[in-house]
């Protein structure tokens, strides 16, 4: 099997695995508990903290545990949101964000809050200019990804940033699900004030990540309990998941200058060996710049999304139809609707993503298991 569908979620790194092995275990203790067996397990989650701080560069304490993405977007924004909704009620976020993002916002409007959805070229890139004219006096929150799920832009992050400076009452969110510890980031630099990253889209454990909030940031919590995490988050921690998730970050770090550049070639060259082979496929998306190495989404004009990822399965090839989460309805994806990606090509659209361990064979076997697939259904 040739597995390149790592948008959706990667396997596991067998040093992860070990790292949560042992944990489950030996230190099972509940973090809260006084005793020996709670101090080591306590031990282990500040230890992991400490980790996890040190790959994006920030404080330990700004670090907070959390179930992945969807629960740190969600409590990024709904956080904010009531949290300052004296100062206004306005957000800023694009057309092209992960429901976690999008639903958030959509969550809000029901309690008097106003949206702005920015726009999208092509390419799927949001205009700076566009950004700041929609700025308002009530304006509190914008939300804006760094690397999209389905396609692979990468949002001009600093450049946004440095606009959001200029308005210090305005918090600035990112979504870092497809970005952290793949493409460029300097959070304090860019002045990013949240960040959310998911550990099993870095060949870590599903169910567990981190949102970074920086220091200074009340967020009203999403969760009534014990008051874990800084009454940010309570229940239990997931220790097992956390320890293993900490683990994948520092490989993950450790290895994301060199597999940037690998995959950076690997990407190129899969997009040529895709028009030598079939002259009328389509890329969506960026094609060099502005792009995530990891993702690449095309089309094949004639032929449905659906049949190819089925056509190509039946070859031992896994990938996917726009983004795992959407996949399985019949609509076109809203982020290739807002580039302006006319019907017929976003029907016929397949997510292809790398990961660390994809090789040059692997490139390879894809574009000619791709071309077979193609050959035989037009
Ligand atoms: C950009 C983006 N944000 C958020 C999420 C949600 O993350 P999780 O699956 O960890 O809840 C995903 C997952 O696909 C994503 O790609």
């Amino acid at each position: 099997m040739l597995y390149l569908d790592n948008s959706a979620t990667t396997p596991v790194h067998p040093e992860v695995i070990k790292v949560m092995e042992d944990v489950l275990k030996k230190h099972y203790g509940n973090p809260s508990s006084l005793h020996q067996k709670g101090v080591e397990s306590e031990k282990l989650l500040e230890t992991s903290r400490k980790i996890v701080a040190q790959t994006l560069e920030v404080d330990k304490e700004e670090i907070v545990f959390t179930s992945g993405g969807t629960e740190g977007d969600n409590l990024a924004i709904k956080g904010i949101a009531f949290r300052y909704q004296n100062r206004g009620k306005h957000i800023i976020t694009s057309q092209i964000e992960h429901p976690a993002v999008k639903e958030s916002c959509r969550f809000l409007e029901q309690f008097g809050f106003s949206v702005t959805y920015l726009p999208v070229d092509k390419q799927g890139l949001i205009d700076p200019q566009m950004l700041k004219s929609s700025i308002r006096d009530d304006t509190i929150l914008v939300s804006i990804m760094h690397v999209n799920n389905e396609v692979g832009t990468i949002q001009p992050i600093q450049d946004l940033g440095a606009i959001l400076k200029e308005y210090p009452r305005i918090f600035f969110h990112v979504d870092g699900v497809q970005g952290y510890a793949k493409v460029p980031l300097k959070l304090k630099e860019w002045g990013i004030d949240l960040y959310t990253v998911s550990g099993h889209k870095i060949n870590g454990p599903k169910g567990v990540g981190a949102l970074y909030v920086r220091n200074g940031i009340a967020l009203l919590p999403q969760m009534s309990g014990g008051g874990q995490e800084g009454g940010l988050r309570s229940g239990t921690e997931n220790v097992p998941g956390i320890a293993g998730f900490a683990k994948a970050c520092q490989i993950a770090r450790e290895i994301s200058v060199i597999n940037w550049e690998k995959l950076s070639k690997l990407r190129k060259y899969c997009i040529n060996m895709l028009k030598e082979k079939n002259p009328a496929v389509i890329i969506n998306g960026p094609e060099e710049e502005h792009v995530s190495p990891y993702i690449l989404n095309i089309s094949i004009p004639g032929l449905r999304g659906e049949v190819l990822v089925h056509g190509l399965e039946k070859e031992e090839v896994l990938v996917s139809t726009g983004s795992a989460c959407s996949s399985k309805k019949d609509i076109i994806s809203p982020v290739l609707q807002a580039m302006g990606i006319d019907r017929e090509t976003a029907l016929g659209s397949i997510r292809v993503s790398f990961s660390y361990q994809t090789k040059e064979e692997d490139i390879l076997i894809f574009v000619d298991k791709m071309s077979r697939v193609v050959n035989r259904l037009l």
